[in-house]
């Protein structure tokens, strides 16, 4: 059994660690749909060459350089990611899995600003201010160690 499992154990405090009953406070808003699965690969003909050959329909490459990955779309909720430039925040996640991964899942929030800042709020790091991300809406991501390990992308629902 881990350490930090053991009953009784106490969680380290730190100053930027909140209390719990405040992270776990219930959100001013809701959780929408799941959006799209990303996941990381270190090339994005071969991927997109294989997804076509599955049989999916894969839109044409788009370079986000402000998100530094170029990142195509398998159907309407599998995202590709591949770095871009030299400061890509995929490429320590691709020499972690150099074969490619699961980076990211996306939910709709219906205001992104809105839950960014109830979320920081209660003590959750998000990892940068909301930025337009690939379906042309607002994005936040937040830190992958506030979800159990996996990243989380809300983007703000475009009402469709
Ligand atoms: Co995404």
């Amino acid at each position: 059994m881990l350490p930090a499992l053991r009953r009784g154990a106490r969680r380290r405090r730190t100053a930027d660690t909140p209390p719990r009953r405040r992270r776990l406070a219930t959100p001013s808003f809701q959780l929408g749909r799941l959006n799209h699965v990303a996941v990381a690969v270190p090339d994005l003909a071969a991927a997109t060459a294989t997804w076509a050959a599955l049989g999916a329909t894969v839109s044409p490459p788009q370079a986000m350089p402000a998100h530094g990955v170029t990142a195509c779309f398998v159907g309407e909720q599998l995202e590709l990611l591949e770095p871009l430039g030299a400061e890509s925040p995929i490429a320590a996640f691709l020499e972690r899995h150099p074969a490619g991964g699961l980076h990211h899942v996306c939910h709709e929030v219906s205001d992104v600003a809105a839950a960014a800042r109830d979320l920081e709020r209660r003590g959750f790091r998000i990892l940068a201010p909301p930025a337009l991300g690939a379906h042309g809406v607002p994005v936040v991501f937040l830190h992958p160690k506030e979800t159990h390990g996996t990243l989380l992308e809300l983007q703000e629902a475009s009402g469709d």
